[in-house]
């Protein structure tokens, strides 16, 4: 099939990559004259395990192009609205301009027949009013609904094998001519079993917002306990674990830390709520304003914890920060923790260092006042304090004896729960972990 891709961020040009892949031709479009530039040369414009390999494979294929120009998306059939919809300033409402944009620079390049296909993380409501949008300037075109849940750091798998493919269509009928279309795009996936269920607009915009709102829940859940634990002297870990088991229950996503961030989750739940109140049932989501308090009070819990790790005062404190992206296998920084929490101390008096594998120079861009060490042994060097904020392989990985010889005063702090504190407690280190005594 011959498929446009409008926007060409994390989203974007992953799907367009993993689109090719499946044997469709793809043009992926950008008003970002370098970000395009980057991907024609088969460069990620972002670190993403995987992307670059695949970007390779499929442009020696000639079956993906990249261009600014709008008008490339003439002749093909079906085209993917993949921009951002982040939040708006000042306020908790998604801020909408970029998939309005990208519509409106759609509609006069579409032809009888064509779909048109949000990704977006929309407000409910958004697909009906671009539905009408489309239908007014191509009275045969179609308006679809398929949110896309991948996760930064997984994303050419999680989109290649999706748990599950959801199109929201007008009336929400599988008999939807636009369903066959977007079929024979997912044929690959499909036929390797990938559920697929058919909803009407709302719904498969809703799909998306509920599943952010429950993974958000889930963390603030067990961050709650790990509040909970602390004053009670109890390991968040062991009870994760324990509470896990119930698979009503799960695992998954019961990690209790420095709390949930990045583009998605955050803006996420706060866009809801916002859209809910529009709609009159702010009361439905009001746990929502709980969630997020939970997570930002993990914030200042660290900034505490280090305080009293360095004797009460944090003037003058060396500390170093291991760990700026708001997760690992990933270079994005948007509301991070890991550097809100640095920015934080550097405020507070600290004297802070901060080091990641991938993503210092977008932190550097974000806040440009923090002190920034590429080497791990060079950040480490001299700290008063280490504090593991993004759980790298490599951090986890870190050996404590060594580690120890290359400190000012052996003292950690686990904002992810993941070093095997026996072992660094046992190499002379004071540990204090997020929920664990
Ligand atoms: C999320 C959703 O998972 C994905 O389905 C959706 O499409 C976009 O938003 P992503 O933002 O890439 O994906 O990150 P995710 O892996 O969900 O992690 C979000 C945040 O939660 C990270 O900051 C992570 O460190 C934190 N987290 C995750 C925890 O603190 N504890 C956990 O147990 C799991």
């Amino acid at each position: 099939m011959r498929i446009s891709v409008i926007g060409c961020g994390y989203l974007g040009a992953v799907h367009a990559a993993c689109m090719a892949k499946l044997g469709h031709e793809v043009v992926g479009i950008d008003v970002d004259e370098r970000k395009i530039a980057d991907l024609s040369a088969a460069r990620a414009p972002f670190f993403e395990p995987g992307l670059e390999d695949l970007l390779r494979e499929v442009q020696a294929t000639g079956r993906l192009s990249f261009t600014t120009d709008m008008a490339a998306a003439v002749g093909n059939s079906v085209h993917f609205i993949c921009v951002g919809t982040p939040q708006k300033k000042g306020e908790n409402a998604a801020d909408m301009t970029y998939v309005d944009a990208a519509t409106a620079g759609l509609l006069p390049h579409l032809s009888p027949g064509d779909v048109v296909v949000g990704k977006s993380t929309v407000p409910v409501g958004t697909a009906a009013r671009l539905a009408a949008i489309v239908k007014d300037a191509q009275p045969e075109a179609h308006l679809l609904w398929n949110p896309e849940f991948l996760r930064e750091g997984h994303a050419v798998s999680d989109t290649l094998q999706p748990d599950r493919l959801v199109y929201g269509v007008t009336g929400g009928s599988e008999d939807h001519d636009a369903v066959q279309i977007l079929d024979r795009v997912y044929a690959t996936p499909l036929e390797a079993g990938v559920p697929r269920l058919v909803a009407d607009l709302p719904t498969a915009e809703l799909v998306k917002t509920a599943a952010n709102s429950f993974l958000a829940t889930k963390i603030s859940f067990i961050n709650a306990m790990a509040e909970l634990c602390d004053a009670a002297g109890a390991d968040v870990t062991v009870l994760a674990d324990a509470i896990g088991l119930d698979d009503r229950i799960g695992r998954k996503f019961l990690n209790a830390g420095i709390g949930f961030g990045g583009g998605c989750l955050p803006k996420d739940i706060r866009a809801f709520m916002a859209r809910a109140g529009e709609l009159g049932a702010d009361q439905a989501l009001t746990f929502l304003r709980e969630v997020d308090a939970i997570n930002m009070r993990r914030r200042i819990r660290v900034v505490e914890l280090t305080r009293e790790l360095c004797g009460g005062s944090l003037l003058g404190q060396r500390v170093t920060v291991l760990g700026a992206a708001f997760k690992p296998e990933s270079d994005d920084v948007r509301d991070s923790p890991a550097l809100s929490i640095a920015a934080q101390l550097q405020l507070q008096g600290a004297v802070v260092t901060v080091t990641d594998p991938q993503a210092l120079q977008n932190a550097a861009r974000r806040f440009p006042e923090l002190h920034y060490e590429e080497s791990t042994d060079a950040a480490i060097h001299r700290a008063d304090v280490l504090l593991l904020l993004t759980e790298w392989q490599e951090y986890r990985d870190l050996d404590p004896y060594e580690t120890a010889a290359m400190v000012a005063s052996p003292k950690v702090l686990d904002g992810r729960n993941v070093l095997e504190h026996h072992k660094w407690r046992a190499a002379g280190w004071t540990y204090r972990g997020l929920g664990r005594p």
